[in-house]
């Protein structure tokens, strides 16, 4: 058990450089899958749902080399298994896309209901009605999904809602199916662009990632790639938010400001003055940060992956703010932590009103999920004194050395081993 210790009140300044994004690298890792030969993937972020999709692809079979400091040859020939078993599926959400990797590779594919954060009900119906669609039955037992189909053949797939990892699945099981594919109100965050092109690299014809129809001509093989994961613009976008909550001046590097627009909008009109170049940015704060009201919708809305970090920075802005969540139905958990902390925040259903407070105090609090996590950072490093957060598991799930990072921008952060008294305590039973 892990947590972070923060001492509040340092202006961020320096460069910090962005990982590879979480969300593109879990589902081209189970993409390689599909390939006759190896593949070389870099930018890999170092973060565990990544080593957990590694791990996965090992069980399998495949032999995953690491080049370097983010680089991966996996060779997936060996593949023998097409089971993602409970105790590794439990433990990310992502574990989904080994359905459609498995699938649209052998026809088959055996996975456990999968795991991640608690954003309330995450249903899979649109995963399901996708391979249905394109010829595969399904059977739901014993918390085992289990896909089967002779033959894959492409079809018309209209999604009821916009689904990021539906979209990537169906991507994922037509890209061999036999014939067109054609997915309609498909989501289009940068990560399913990002999918679509390191498919397109294997030999793969899809067309109009980015926009809401795609077009999917399968082929019969795939060849080896080598591929470069695009930067994380939710990573980019809490350092973006740290960088204003501590009035700092900081700039983000290897990221791509095009996938950053809505967040670097809604900060300049919160009084955060930020510079765009190529592939960097610079953000910082001259000013006081004013109120503001953000609703989260798909790509190219807001995300709501940057929901609870955006929440923080406007309790430390003057006047009454509204967030409301547009994908969740329960994005709102870390609320009771910011309070905690002096955060002024009621919360009625799907809607936040935020009354900036202009500061917060420091206290011990509990990430209950991802991004929760990183508000919580936000707001422990803005605020007077000293925040202990604990259950950062949640938090090195998406963050690549997050602690590291900060303080190479002059955040005072370190991260402390606490004994599980939990284990302690049945090891003391054992003993007796
Ligand atoms: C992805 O989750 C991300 N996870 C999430 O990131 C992100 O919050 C979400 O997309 C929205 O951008 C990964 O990429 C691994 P959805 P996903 O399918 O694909 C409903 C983070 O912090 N829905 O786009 O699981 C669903 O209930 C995380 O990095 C159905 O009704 O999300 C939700 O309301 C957490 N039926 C909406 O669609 C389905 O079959 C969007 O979900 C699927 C989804």
């Amino acid at each position: 058990m892990d947590k972070f210790v923060i001492k509040g009140g340092r202006r961020l300044t320096g460069s910090v450089v962005i990982s590879g994004a979480k969300n593109a690298a879990v589902a081209i890792l189970p993409a390689v899958i599909l390939s006759d030969e190896p593949c070389i993937i870099e930018n890999v972020p170092d973060i565990s749902d990544v080593n957990i999709s590694l791990r996965i692809l090992r069980e399998m079979g495949a032999v995953v080399e690491n080049l370097g400091k983010d680089v991966y040859k996996i060779d997936p020939t060996g593949i023998d298994k097409v089971c993602v078993p409970y105790e590794t599926a439990r433990k990310m959400r992502a574990s989904y896309y080994f359905l459609g990797a498995l699938l649209g590779k052998f026809n088959k594919a055996r996975v456990s209901m999968p795991g991640g954060c608690p954003l309330g009900d995450r249903p899979i119906d649109q995963h399901l009605k996708a391979f249905s669609a394109l010829g595969a039955e399904y059977t739901l037992s014993q918390g085992m999904i289990d896909l089967k189909a002779d033959q894959l053949r492409g079809n018309q797939i209209f999604f009821d809602v916009v689904t990021v990892g539906a979209t990537m699945n169906a991507m994922l099981a037509a890209v061999k199916a036999e014939g067109l594919t054609v997915i309609e109100n498909a989501a289009k965050e940068p990560h399913i662009v990002d999918l679509a092109n390191f498919l397109n690299s294997m030999g793969a014809n899809i067309m109009g990632a980015g926009t809401d129809v795609i077009k999917i001509r399968g082929v019969q093989h795939l060849h080896g790639t080598s591929y470069s994961v695009i930067p994380d613009q939710i990573e980019a976008g809490t350092f973006m938010i740290a960088a204003a909550a501590t009035g700092g001046d900081v700039m983000i590097e290897n990221i791509t400001p095009k996938h950053l627009e809505s967040i670097t909008k809604k900060l300049e009109k919160i009084g955060v003055n930020i510079e765009q170049y190529d592939d960097s940015m610079r953000v910082w704060v001259d000013g006081p940060l004013v109120k503001a009201n953000v609703k989260t919708t798909p790509h190219p809305g807001f995300p709501t992956d940057m929901q609870p970090q955006i929440a923080a920075l406007l309790t430390l802005a003057e006047g009454t703010s509204i967030v409301t969540e547009g994908v969740w139905e329960q994005r709102f958990r870390y609320v009771d932590e910011l309070r905690r902390m002096g955060a002024d925040i009621t919360v009625n259903g799907k809607v936040a009103l935020i009354e900036g407070t202009g500061s917060l105090m420091g206290a011990p609090v509990k990430a209950c999920d991802l991004r929760a996590g990183a508000a919580l950072i936000i707001a422990g490093l803005a605020a007077n004194g000293i925040t202990e957060i604990e259950d950062i598991y949640h938090i090195e799930r998406g963050y690549d050395c997050m602690e590291g990072k900060l303080r190479g921008l002059g955040a005072d952060i370190e991260k402390i081993s606490v004994p599980d008294k939990m284990a302690e305590s049945k090891n003391a039973r054992a003993a007796v």
